[in-house]
């Protein structure tokens, strides 16, 4: 029988993933519902053969050399993967894998939770009742802002963005994208606008961010774009943090340059900038954006058919490349 192959995990999964990695190898796992130390990451990588990993584990040259050349793959279990340096694994002959599709509903909508969150100040209204502070219904008590009918901006229209859009037709919503490039099939879907960013950004009442983080889109929002957004905007992002210039957003969302804002990222994730923390007008979700069960076990699932094909000697069948 052939010798089952050496493989890490660096968190403990659902047991169907758990499951489903035993049937095709060995494995040894993180037993701590916490991410691994530096230390311990480098140490636990040492002589696999694949490495299952998450957003918050640093693959970096030190883990790749740690984990050795007969290490064949480092499956991450999201769709992002900024947290592997591609060209040092590349340079190394190691794979890395990401997770995409199983994540897309998920991850829209919370995007949607927190723009109709954001827009009529659900997470606000809870805060008032909890305290139990007496409310009254009055003319101007807690105004939001209209979703229905409005125009939505969406900054990428890859899966996820797409995806997004898609969902805003039953509410009537005028689309405005903008992307590397534009996408008529997209657009024959959801009736969408290619625009470039200056007019999403001016024309949209609600601007959702879909893109990776890159050196390209590294504070794609700073002072410029939001001084550029309508004082009613609401802007959503469920991307990554480092997008949007937190400090930036914190002075918009205060000084009533943009109405109010929706993130399940940070820029210093896991930390928050801490004039957010004191303003009613953002709503925050601490990055669950593919928090539910079936989505989880379908990531891990995923990882693992990656982790299965590298060990067979095949191309994962989620490669990611440079
Ligand atoms: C992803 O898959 O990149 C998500 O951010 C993880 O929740």
């Amino acid at each position: 029988m052939k010798e089952k192959r050496n493989v890490y995990v660096t968190r403990l999964l659902h047991p169907p993933v758990m499951e489903r990695l035993k049937e095709i190898c060995n494995y040894e796992v993180n037993p701590e519902d916490r991410p691994l130390s530096r230390e311990e990451l480098l140490r636990n990588v040492k002589g696999r053969d694949a490495v299952l990993c998450f957003l918050h584990d640093q693959i970096d040259a030190e883990v790749l050399e740690a984990a050795g050349p007969q290490c064949k793959i480092f499956a991450n279990g999201a769709v992002g993967y900024n947290n592997i340096d591609l060209a040092e694994a590349e340079k190394r002959g190691i794979w890395v894998s990401n997770t995409p599709d199983v994540l897309t509903d998920a991850t829209a909508d919370l995007a949607w939770a927190l723009l109709f969150d954001a827009a009529r100040r659900v997470s606000e209204g809870d805060r008032l009742v909890r305290k139990g502070e007496e409310f009254e219904w009055a003319p101007n008590f807690m105004l939001g802002v209209d979703i229905t009918g409005r125009t939505l901006g969406v900054l990428g229209a890859g899966r996820i963005g797409s995806n997004f859009a898609r969902k805003s037709q039953g509410f009537g919503m005028k689309v405005l994208y903008s992307n590397r490039r534009p996408s008529p099939s997209f657009e024959a879907e959801t009736g969408a606008r290619y625009v470039d960013r200056e007019t999403l950004l001016r024309e949209s009442d609600f601007i959702s961010i879909h893109v990776p983080l890159t050196p390209e889109t590294h504070h794609m929002i700073g002072p410029k774009e939001l001084a550029m957004m309508k004082e009613t905007a609401v802007l959503i992002n469920t991307s990554r943090g480092p997008v949007i210039n937190e400090k930036a957003l914190a002075h918009a969302l205060k000084t009533g340059q943009i109405r109010a804002a929706g993130l399940d990222v940070y820029e210093n994730e896991p930390e928050v900038e801490p004039e957010l923390l004191s303003l009613d007008n953002v709503v925050m979700t601490p990055h669950i954006g593919s928090a539910t069960l079936d989505t989880r076990i379908n990531i891990g699932l995923l990882a693992v058919r990656n982790i299965e094909a590298a060990l067979n000697g095949e191309t994962p069948p989620n490669l990611v490349v440079k």
